[in-house]
């Protein structure tokens, strides 16, 4: 019933949390582990900015805009990769996906285009504030999504 889960990950200790549930679902006969991570906009936009301030020093945006979006691109790659390879021996197909835009969005996307038969995610993100019974991106995924959803408690 469970053989192709979506785990989307922003690398936070709750969304870690979700890779023993993940272990424990292969043997009850999950096959395939899509691991997602949403580049967000929003640090783009900060890229942007900061290197807009830079342009009007030295003329540089360009060049260094580039490059550190492609550390960025290069450093979340290898945290998928590394996450993939313990799933991977821990008996599993896994494959990794890196998205820019807005992780919500993106989330659903993929569940649209694989075929996904659950999703599991941790129910709080970095931002894990007290107060909040519930991350925005996982209530609006538990929300909007088709798939059943395994939200891991903090
Ligand atoms: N950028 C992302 N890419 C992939 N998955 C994400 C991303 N952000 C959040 N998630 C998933 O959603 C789960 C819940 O995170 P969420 O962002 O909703 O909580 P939060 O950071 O504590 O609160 P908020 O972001 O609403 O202030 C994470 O554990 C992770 O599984
Ligand atoms: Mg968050």
């Amino acid at each position: 019933m469970f053989t192709h889960i979506l785990y989307p990950t922003d690398f936070s200790d709750t969304a870690g949390k979700s890779l023993a549930y993940l272990k424990a679902l292969r043997p009850a006969g999950a096959q395939e582990v899509l691991v997602l991570h949403v580049i967000h906009q929003r640090i783009l936009d900060t890229l942007d900015t900061l290197h807009a301030v830079v342009y009007f020093q030295d003329g540089r945006y360009h060049e260094d805009r580039e490059k550190a979006e492609q550390q960025l691109v290069a450093d979340r790659t290898e945290k998928l990769r590394k996450i993939a390879s313990e799933l991977e021996n821990a008996g599993y197909a896994a494959k990794t996906v890196l998205r820019k835009g807005y992780p919500v969005r993106e989330i659903l996307k993929v569940e649209k285009e694989e075929d996904v038969s659950v999703i599991v995610m941790g129910s709080h993100g970095r931002n894990n504030l007290r107060g909040t019974r519930i991350g925005s991106v996982s209530e609006k995924v538990v929300r909007r999504s088709v798939s059943p959803v395994l939200l891991v408690k903090r």
